[in-house]
């Protein structure tokens, strides 16, 4: 029995598909490469020792994930594979709901038709929106701000509505907050393409001298120094959540997870970390508010600790310092 890792070339994916082989796992790996590369493939057997089977297919195209369940004995996915810029997202709300949406639709309708039904589900904390109050608990009121976050939200109604429908479906949901950092040899991380979007990629730009500085968006919130504060969760422990939570798989239904640290750090609080541990500097200057975004959000990990006995461990320290050893490494 193999776990079909959708995505798994990419960032978050890599390092899950690490964690699972380490643990003994065999697993088959779909990815369409539109946001990363066919490498990733020979760097994650370099860190095991195995090669893990690779399509690279595209979700939208059904009678490729058909070929993939035909020609393995899936019994488990882990759904990592969509499209994740909350920006380009505005600007292109029909190629986001088409690859996300449609894209999951025909994997679920394969898994049904080869009989497997387990799933882990990538969703975001941006199905919180603009959160009441935080520490944020799974069961806090959901509503999006971007196509994006849309489209993870209507991915887990439809799960759950899945769910309701057919009872041998298993099904768990794991809201990622802030992922950052990297393996510690370097060879796995986040690259995206172009310009980051994203904090950590930009402070590690700017520290190698692609970037001339970052912009801080906003230094006028409601927070202790006034920038933005996220719940930074090192990539590293998000892989092993996506372990703990074969556990709950065991039940069927929905299961809903945070995956955060429970900790919220500013943008502040990051550039001094990253400036101490890693002994750079990272000019900066403070800028516009960036639109749509919130001034505090960070989870309660609670639910995950007592139910999967999962807890991230690593530091901040641990996540500036891996983050820039990948970096140096390109
Ligand atoms: P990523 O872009 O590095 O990985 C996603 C992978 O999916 C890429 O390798 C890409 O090539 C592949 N892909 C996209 N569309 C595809 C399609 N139609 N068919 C096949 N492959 C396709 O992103 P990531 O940061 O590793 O995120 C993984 C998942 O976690 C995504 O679903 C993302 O929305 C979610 N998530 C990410 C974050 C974050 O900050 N990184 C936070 C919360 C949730
Ligand atoms: C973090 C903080 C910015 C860049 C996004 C998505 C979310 C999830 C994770 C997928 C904020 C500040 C950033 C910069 C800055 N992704 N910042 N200068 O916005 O919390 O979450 O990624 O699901 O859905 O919305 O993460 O890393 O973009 O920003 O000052 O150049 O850093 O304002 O306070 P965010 P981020």
């Amino acid at each position: 029995m193999a776990v079909l890792v959708t995505g798994g070339t990419g960032y978050i994916g890599s390092h899950t598909c690490v964690e699972f082989i380490q643990k003994g796992q065999e697993l088959v790996i779909l990815d369409n490469l539109c946001n990363s590369k066919a490498e990733v493939v020979d760097h994650i057997e370099t860190l095991t020792g195995i090669r893990p089977r690779f399509y690279k297919a595209d979700l939208l195209d059904i009678d490729a994930v058909k070929k993939v369940f035909d020609e393995n004995d899936i019994d488990t996915v882990i759904h990592f594979a969509g499209l994740k810029a909350v920006g380009e997202s505005v600007a292109k709300p029909l190629e986001y709901y088409t690859n996300n949406i449609v894209g999951t639709l025909n994997l679920l309708s394969e898994m049904r038709k080869h009989n497997c039904f387990n799933l882990i589900f990538s969703s975001s904390a941006t199905v919180y929106g603009k959160p009441k109050t935080v520490p944020i608990k799974e069961d806090f009121e959901l509503t999006t701000t971007n196509p994006y976050g849309t489209t993870k939200l209507y991915i887990e109604q439809i799960l759950k509505d899945l769910c309701v429908s057919d009872n041998r479906f298993s099904v768990v949901l794991l809201r990622y907050f802030n992922p950052i950092g990297a393996h510690e040899s370097g060879l796995l991380g986040d690259n995206p393409n172009g310009i980051p979007n994203n904090l950590m990629p930009y402070v590690t730009r700017v520290a190698k001298g692609i970037l001339p500085h970052l912009n801080v968006f906003g230094n006028d919130y409601d927070t202790p120094d006034g920038t933005g504060v996220r719940d930074y969760i090192h990539v590293l422990d998000l892989a092993s959540g996506h372990y703990a939570a074969l556990k709950a798989l065991s039940e069927r239904g929905v299961h809903i997870y945070n995956l955060g640290t429970g900790n919220g750090y500013s943008v502040l609080d990051i550039i001094n970390a990253f400036e101490r541990v890693n002994d750079v500097k990272i000019p900066y200057q403070i800028a516009e508010r960036r639109p749509g975004d919130i001034a505090e959000c960070y989870a309660d990990a609670s639910k995950a600790e007592f139910e999967l006995g999962w807890k991230a461990i690593r530091s901040l320290d641990d996540m500036c310092a891996s983050a820039w050893n990948f970096e140096k490494n390109l």
